[in-house]
């Protein structure tokens, strides 16, 4: 099935490019991973909307969701050469892009919810953004992509010593990989449209992901254990091919980051009802959530900040600004 979207998704890239402009209207093309019960995909419409209104009609965003025009990687890849005008992907996946914006894979890296706006929304997260320009992606905002904490098949993990022998489903990101061997389990990355098939015929034991994320998959009915340790909290990203920005107007590139600035305040409103609703549901369905003490998997985790230290010096002072932000 997937094959067959992934290949209409790809035809109509073929057919029409990553922005496609009669004389009056433009049309980009956004693609992203999530399903459209999400709340993120709720704000990249709203977002579309915004533009829509902004620019009296004269530009569109049609929003393909569902991984039809390829997983996150590939999705970025698409938009480095135009062939896709935007996206919306996990900072995670803008590893290989960006070493930058790896930092936000850090375990434990944020105090708080407050620690999170000020590093994402202040002079740092508009750095990042731009961090990836170099490689023909303009990030435009973040979404709030909260916190990140383990689901499981067979037993809850509890500690770092659960974690032993299992596959733990990882996106496709050096940080969590390094992450997850430091805590002891053995990490697999898998794209997120093939995670919930990967559970099914236990190619995987675990993911991890935020409670939105892990309802609106329905990863919840494979997986009857959540135990919130909250080990990260792995922003969003919203993103315009370089391509694409440059074709545009001055005035029409300030429609644009309007619309996904305004986007991401929308986002940050649905987001809240949507962890609330995602937790009373999977909870509704049986699942068995708990709340381990954070401490064990911290520990373990130093290994993590001496690798990205020792690997890549030149982001010390990156971890340092943002765990001094106050
Ligand atoms: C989050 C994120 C997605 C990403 C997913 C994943 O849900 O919002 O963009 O695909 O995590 O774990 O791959």
């Amino acid at each position: 099935m997937r094959n067959l979207n992934l290949f209409l998704g790809l035809i109509i890239l073929f057919l029409y490019g990553g922005c496609q402009s009669d004389s009056r209207i433009k049309i980009i093309k956004m693609g992203h991973a999530q399903v459209v019960a999400h709340p993120v995909h709720n704000a990249m419409v709203f977002l579309a909307e915004r533009l829509e209104e902004k620019s009296g009609g004269r530009i569109k965003v049609k929003v393909y969701p569902n991984q039809q025009l390829g997983t996150e990687r590939e999705l970025l890849e698409l938009l480095q050469i135009g062939s896709l005008g935007m996206t919306k992907v996990s900072a995670a996946s803008l590893e290989a892009f960006s070493p930058e914006i790896s930092v936000f894979g850090l375990p434990f890296l944020f105090r708080d919810d407050e620690h999170i706006s000020k590093v994402l929304y202040g002079e740092i997260g508009k750095e990042i953004l731009l961090s990836c320009e170099k490689f023909w992606l303009r990030g435009l905002c973040f979404y709030d992509a909260g916190k990140r904490s383990f689901y499981s098949k067979n037993k809850p993990i509890e500690t770092p010593a659960d974690l032993a022998g299992l596959k733990i489903r990882v996106q496709e990101s050096k940080m969590a990989i390094n992450m997850i061997r430091g805590m002891g389990g053995s990490p697999t990355p898998v794209a997120y449209g093939e995670l919930y098939t990967a559970l099914q015929q236990g190619i995987v034991d675990a993911a991890e992901n935020n409670p939105p994320s892990f309802y609106n998959s329905r990863h919840y009915e494979v997986c009857k254990y959540y135990s919130i340790d909250e080990h990260t909290a792995v922003p969003d990203v919203v993103l315009v091919s370089t391509k694409v920005w440059e074709d545009l107007t001055p005035e029409e590139q300030q429609w644009l980051q309007e619309a996904a600035d305004e986007s991401a305040v929308y986002q940050a409103e649905l987001w809240k009802a949507s962890v609330e609703e995602s937790m009373r549901e999977v909870e509704k369905a049986g699942v068995e959530i708990s709340y381990p003490s954070k401490e064990p998997f911290l520990n373990q985790v130093q290994s993590v900040y001496e690798l990205v230290k020792k690997e890549q010096p030149q982001l010390a002072t990156l971890i340092e600004r943002i765990q001094n932000t106050r």
